[in-house]
């Protein structure tokens, strides 16, 4: 939450700063502010000042505002935000300054101890303007400077608790500027004639591919030329870049409306670049698992955790390996994990699964199952995050950027992984006929194209949502392989259209739910020809008679299913535990056309921000 942007160069920053701040606007969206230090001559420190520019609302209101003033200057931070403590208001806006006005610094997590720092700055005489947490830090480095700004943010990094991405300019230092990291995501972008910090890759890759990326209680300083690392006890610290494979035009809208319509239409291609040297030609290779066969033949549990969408494909995930590779599997949700006192048994695998690899309960949860003796996999989208660093093995789904806050093409790469890591599982444990191995294997290599024919048809999902979008209640039902789906279905539409949607087991209405049922209701269900079919079409047919609009998700023409619903969408018929990636794409469409009809902005929802790096 929150996106960081930082330059220094030999070009004027104003529109660097800001470019990077819209592609970083799907991190938060409630105001935005850029600090420049500006000066006619860059070697008189004297003559320096920062500029500040902030405004409430998207970076947009700020970028008009900033039109009508003069800002100059090779030296600069830039901030979007999504507001914690304190109403997304100007005055709360990053960058926030010191007393004298000399030190600028944006942030982006929280400061647990923050009040009890501000009470102890306000008796020594500092002044305070805004309601944030993060105005302390100024102030801070106005107290610990003592002639090295690097030195200053070290013992602030040992003063707060909680997290931060904290980045500082000062007019003193003209010449550099100075971040510190804990917990909150923040990289360095290298490149020939200037240096930047930001949250995300994609705020600087139209300037630079080449990356540093910071570990906790690391402290780093840039200039033009240099980029230096200090650990904890203020030695430099040698680290390697990596070049990221991602570039400028898969961060770009490439014509399409949303970045949410770009990236649901690109995910044939996320699903085939992420079996690329996993799955071809009925072989399966995960080689970079590093697991030993006595090592997984003894695997007892498997242990899941992730939040949202994530959570959704750990659902499927567990379904898969328990069916195919006979492991047992439980699934938490991060926030849950971190704070249950959870038991870690001996040959037990644990999985972490998050697109941003910055979700900061997913962090808190590896570091809790670590800290009881477990070894971790990440799945995650973003090489050198967090959660990849921090964990023993990392499965990257090949997704690209994505810049929508709704997930899309994130998760069914995820269900990808999870469909050919619970057959690789069952390959090891011999679980599976060699048959129906490779019927699966065959099945999950022509997936992209079967998710391409779905894409074509994405007309006919528009006149469904046409038909329905003033409904006001929408449950989604599914069975077994169908069930997750119905969850990641009730939160698309919901965080996009903000219309109330339940995802269920459809055998579970009956407990409860079915007295939400009326007239005002659509009914989406998800009703491919499985085992569970007719069980599915009896639970159907007792919303129907309550006056529920059905719209079915269906795989094959029969006359029962035409019969019970009002709109029908055919999905390719696949293998029964495959279906979940086709029947999301059909979901992801329609409560997209849903949320056009009500004029949503469906790449940055209300409220939400692209990755929860806040408790
Ligand atoms: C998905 O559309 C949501 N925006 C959200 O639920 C998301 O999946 C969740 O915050 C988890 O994020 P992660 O995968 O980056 O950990």
């Amino acid at each position: 939450m929150c996106g960081i942007i930082a330059y220094i160069g030999r070009k004027d920053c104003k529109d660097i700063l800001i470019n990077g701040l819209k592609r970083l606007e799907y991190r938060g969206y409630d105001s935005a502010g850029i600090g420049i230090l500006e000066s006619k001559n860059t070697k008189d420190a004297k003559g320096i000042k920062i500029k500040v520019a902030k405004e409430a609302g998207k970076i947009k209101m700020l970028e008009d505002m900033i039109g009508r003033s003069e800002m100059k200057g090779c030296t600069g931070i830039g901030h979007t935000r999504w507001a914690t403590h304190g109403e997304p208001t100007k005055v709360n806006a990053h960058p926030h300054l010191d007393c004298k006005q000399e030190i600028a610094v944006v942030h982006n997590g929280i400061i647990e101890n923050y009040a009890e720092i501000k009470e102890e700055l306000i008796e020594k005489g500092h002044k305070f303007v805004s309601d944030t947490d993060t105005e302390v830090l100024p102030h801070l480095l106005e107290e610990y400077d003592e002639g090295d700004l690097q030195i200053a943010m070290s013992r602030l990094l040992a003063r707060i608790k909680g997290s931060g991405a904290i980045v500082a300019i000062s007019t003193k230092y003209p010449d550099q500027i100075i971040a510190g990291r804990i917990a909150s995501p923040l990289i360095v972008g290298i490149s020939k004639d200037a240096n930047f910090f930001a949250s995300d890759m994609p705020a600087v890759l139209e300037h630079t591919r080449d990356f540093l990326v910071i570990n906790d209680y690391e402290t780093v300083r840039i200039t033009r030329e240099k980029v230096q690392i200090f650990n904890i006890s203020g030695e430099i610290v040698k680290r390697d870049p990596f070049r990221a494979s991602w570039n400028i035009e898969s961060a770009e809208k490439g014509g399409y409306e949303d970045f949410m319509l770009k990236e649901i239409f690109e995910q044939p291609y996320g699903a085939k670049e992420t079996m690329r040297g996993r799955l071809g030609n009925g072989k399966l290779d995960f080689s970079e698992l590093d697991l030993s066969d006595k090592q997984i033949n003894q695997l007892k549990k498997i242990e899941i955790i992730a939040c949202g969408t994530s959570y959704h494909a750990a659902v499927i995930g567990k379904q898969v390996i328990e069916k195919w590779a006979g492991i047992p599997v439980e699934v938490d949700f991060s926030s849950e994990y971190r704070y249950r006192d959870p038991v870690v048994m001996d040959n037990c695998l644990f999985i972490a699964i998050t697109q941003s690899g910055e979700t900061i309960d997913t962090l808190a949860a590896i570091r809790e199952a670590k800290s009881r003796g477990a070894k971790i996999i990440a799945i995650t989208n973003v090489v050198g995050s967090s959660v990849a660093r921090e964990s023993d093995y990392v499965l990257y789904t090949h997704a690209g950027p994505e810049i929508g806050v709704c997930a899309t093409k994130t998760f069914t790469a995820q269900i990808m992984i999870m469909y050919m890591l619970g057959l690789f599982l069952a390959k090891k444990r011999k679980s599976l006929e060699k048959a129906r191995f490779s019927e699966i294997a065959s099945e999950l290599e022509i997936m992209p194209n079967k998710i391409s024919d779905i894409l074509d048809n994405a007309d006919k999902l528009k006149k469904i949502a046409d038909q329905t979008y003033r409904q006001t209640c929408f449950l989604f039902l599914g069975r077994i392989f169908g069930f997750p789906v119905a969850l990641e279905g009730a939160l698309k539409l919901k965080e996009i259209s903000y219309i109330h949607a339940e995802g269920y087991p459809a055998g579970e209405m009956k407990h409860g739910p079915i007295a939400l049922t009326d007239k005002k209701t659509v009914v989406v269900s998800i009703i491919p020809k499985d085992f569970i079919y007719e069980k599915m079409l009896s639970n159907i047919t007792e919303v129907k008679a309550r006056k529920a609009i059905i719209f079915s998700l269906a795989s094959k023409k029969d006359k029962k299913i035409e019969e019970l619903s009002d709109h029908i969408f055919y999905i390719p018929e696949t293998i029964e535990e495959l279906y979940g990636i086709l029947a999301i794409i059909p979901i992801q469409l329609y409560s997209y056309y849903i949320a056009k009809n009500l004029d949503r902005n469906v790449d940055q929802p209300r409220n939400l921000a692209k990755s929860v790096t806040v408790e």
